[in-house]
């Protein structure tokens, strides 16, 4: 597709702008100011989302509240990613019901990936009737004209046609904190990866202009973010699609030039594009973590195969060496998955060899959910749930022990450390990260949150390290 059809004209996203604005006009008509609930499933990339339509929520005058019966407007920003992610927004969904019967007029809306699949949407249509506008993420931009239907037509709106995707420039945002910001580089995966239901419901792969991506950033970092995360689900796809070529490694470049105090991270990489160019503009550029999240997904060259991942073993672990070689403190975790179909106990055991080899920092790690429309999802699936749930055990164990090992390493260390919370523990009131993003909980006082500090590591367990802030 052409980038001009890719980019949405601005008048496009004026004319949302003037759907907010009739709909502020609605809500002021009414006793009181309107309040929003905005819940919110998945990955990070669902979190920026989130953060868009409660700009646009914002912008229509609404508050945000946490409680449904006070909430004038619901919206559930969903995650397909396993089955159980989807069970639990059904759950959330079907207590709704409740809402509505106290609260006929409230709005009650679901989007992000469960939203976009036909199927669910079918169920939600015929099973879930309280709920009122059902939209995907490619039709985000178009909230408020959907809002709007639904507010003065009285219907209910379903907007998931399968689109190709788009970019929509200039959405307002809240942010949640004024330290750490999500900013997406790019949208949409083009990877099929064949357990993965992400790009049949994320649309095609489009990159955003290096320029919108550089004054977004720059903006943050005028207004005092410390940590600003790049998004993408292969952010080693940025600028295919571009008309000036350029690559995530020269984006990273041009970032880090923006002068200020802060750190930025990105994911994810996919191994498969990862290499030299963006181990050493990383390694080169200051401002860019030394961290890498590099999912691996199984250690067994004939199940990546399967999982059409395109590298093998071999060829991840010399992208780790490659890694390594440029960043020798690089923080290094990944996700793994268990049970692929087909998958032997040795294979599984293939993958736990991988992690004892790579020593990871830490891991996410999944029992493989079918994903219906997947290919994977056809494939024979000899292995039971038990002895899957026996091999993820044992990776388990496996990784706590080296986490635990790693952690030990940084006690008696002094780290710089970005404070963003508070961590509700009572002995180490406040929480931090090192710039390779571990976890560190220190004793301190609140004034702190946002800035950087040195911490002496003091103690550690497996999946956090315990400081005392020496100096700030
Ligand atoms: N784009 C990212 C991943 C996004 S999904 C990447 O390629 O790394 C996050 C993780 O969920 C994946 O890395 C994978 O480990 C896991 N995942 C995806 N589909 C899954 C499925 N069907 N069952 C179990 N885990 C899955
Ligand atoms: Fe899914 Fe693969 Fe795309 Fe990641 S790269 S989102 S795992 S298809
Ligand atoms: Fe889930 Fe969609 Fe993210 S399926 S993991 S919310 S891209």
């Amino acid at each position: 597709m052409d980038r001009t059809q890719v980019i949405l004209p601005a008048g496009a996203v004026r004319r949302q702008e003037a759907y907010t604005g009739r709909l502020a006009a609605l809500y002021r008509r009414k006793d009181r100011p309107p309040l929003a609930m905005v819940d919110t499933y998945g990955c990070q990339q669902n979190v920026a989302d989130s953060q868009r339509i409660m700009g646009m929520l914002r912008d229509m005058g609404c508050g945000f509240t946490q409680d449904p019966y006070a909430a004038d407007i619901i919206v559930i920003n969903t995650c397909a990613i396993r089955e159980n992610a989807e069970k639990k927004v059904f759950g959330v969904v079907g207590q709704l019901v409740h809402v509505k019967e106290r609260n006929p007029e409230v709005v009650i809306c679901l989007c992000g990936c469960m939203a976009q699949q036909e199927t669910v949407a079918d169920r939600i249509r015929k099973s879930y009737r309280h709920v009122d506008l059902v939209f995907g993420p490619q039709a985000l931009w178009r909230f408020p004209e959907l809002l709007y239907g639904v507010c003065t037509e009285g219907k209910r709106v379903f907007s998931i046609a399968d689109e190709h995707g788009s970019i929509a420039e200039g959405l307002p945002v809240v942010r949640e904190s004024g330290v750490k910001a999500w900013v997406s580089i790019m949208y949409g995966c083009n990877n099929f990866c064949s357990y993965c239901i992400v790009p049949y419901v994320r649309g095609r792969e489009r990159s955003r202009e290096a320029a919108d991506i550089l004054n977004e950033v720059r903006g943050l970092v005028e207004e005092g973010y410390k940590e600003i995360t790049l998004l993408g689900q292969n952010v080693n796809s940025y600028g295919k699609d571009l008309d000036v070529p350029m690559d995530f490694a020269d984006l990273l470049r041009e970032i880090d030039r923006i002068p200020g105090n802060y750190l930025i991270r990105f994911m994810t990489s996919h191994p498969k594009d990862a290499g030299e160019k963006l181990f050493a503009a990383m390694a080169e550029c200051p401002h860019v973590a030394r961290q890498l999240h590099l999912p691996v997904q199984s250690g067994s060259s004939r199940v990546l195969k399967a999982m059409n991942r395109g590298y093998t073993r071999e060829q991840y672990l010399e992208k780790v060496d490659m890694a390594r070689r440029a960043m020798p403190d690089i923080v290094l975790t990944s996700d793994i998955i268990i049970g692929f179909p087909g998958e032997t106990e040795a294979e599984a055991m293939e993958t736990v060899s991988l992690i004892e080899q790579v020593r990871y920092d830490a891991l996410f790690t999944f029992i493989y959910s079918p994903r219906p429309g997947t290919p994977a999802a056809k494939l024979p699936d000899p292995a039971s749930r038990a002895e899957k749930q026996i091999w993820f055990d044992k990776l388990l164990d496996v990784q706590n022990r080296i986490s635990a090992e790693l952690h030990r390493g940084y006690v008696g260390k002094t780290v710089r450390v970005l404070v963003d919370g508070e961590s509700g523990d009572e002995a180490w009131p406040l929480s931090s990260r090192t710039a390779g993003g571990r976890l560190v909980h220190l004793r301190g006082d609140a004034g702190l949150i946002g800035q950087y500090a040195e911490a002496k590591i003091v103690d550690s367990n497996t999946w956090a390290l315990f400081g005392e802030i020496f100096s700030v």
